[in-house]
């Protein structure tokens, strides 16, 4: 694992942003996995900027989310679905059909999860995974416990990650209880990933992932063995390694 280490969370959103600009400029039809939370809202505003001054062009991208929530509808303001569009795809020129999520309200659940792996296969997997850190340790939605094997699935959420997005809901009880997720195995075949880590409380987490046992427990570990994995952290995230 490479780190780089930038000063706050404006430096971090603008080299996560370097990074996908690079990838476009050397790939002819790049494949980026996307993930939703506050971390990557910097980066996505940047991309929207690059698009805006004719940097770079999406026409050719396609993209893949990590998750979406299950049973709340995709003009819900909290799904993912809504949050990708309007932070990222209603501001740039990626096809519609390019841009996909998991459907958490696909009336088959299981089918949903099987088929979305095999769109992602489809097109010979992801060429660049962005990834937030959850607090426990999660990616996407995987939580501590899930088998570092696992494919798309259909995840309970712990109850402190449903409080750590309760601050997007009305209340607690509004949050979703499950979601549909990339599983690690997926998320690892990723050919790079930059993990974007900000702010004091992701300190612990981010201390755990770089020097901490490898294992289900923590989710994140894994990426110790992934081997193409950058993580852009600022300094408040740094401050307990
Ligand atoms: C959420 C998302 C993850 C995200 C993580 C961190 O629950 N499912 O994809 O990376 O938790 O969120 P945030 O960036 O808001 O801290």
């Amino acid at each position: 694992m490479e780190i780089i280490k930038v000063k706050d969370y404006q430096e971090m959103s603008e080299r996560a942003c370097e990074f996908i600009v690079e990838q476009l400029a050397a790939t002819d039809q790049p494949v980026f996995g996307l993930a939703t939370g506050s971390t990557p809202e910097g980066l996505y505003e940047c991309l929207i900027n690059k698009y805006k001054t004719k940097e770079v062009s999406f026409a050719d991208v396609k993209t893949f989310n990590l998750d979406e929530y299950v049973g709340i509808s995709q003009d819900d303001p909290n799904s993912y679905y809504y949050y990708m569009n309007k932070k990222l795809f209603d501001h740039i020129d990626i096809p519609t059909a390019n841009a996909h999520l998991p459907n958490g309200n696909a009336a088959d659940l299981e089918s949903e999860c099987k088929e979305y792996e095999n769109r992602i296969k489809q097109v010979g997997n992801v060429d660049l995974q962005v990834l937030g850190l959850g607090l426990n340790g999660h990616i996407g939605f995987n939580e501590p416990g899930t088998p570092f094997s696992s494919r798309t699935h259909v995840v309970e959420l712990d109850e402190s990650t449903r409080k750590a997005n309760a601050r997007f809901f009305p209340s607690l009880d509004d949050v979703p209880t499950k979601a549909i997720t990339m599983g690690i195995d997926s998320i690892m075949e990723s050919k790079a990933i930059i993990l974007l880590v900000s702010g004091k409380k992701k300190a612990d987490a981010l201390a755990k992932l770089m020097n901490g046992a490898i294992t289900e427990e923590f989710p994140a570990s894994i990426l110790q063995k992934h081997e193409n994995v950058t993580i852009i952290a600022d300094e408040e995230a740094m401050s307990s390694l």
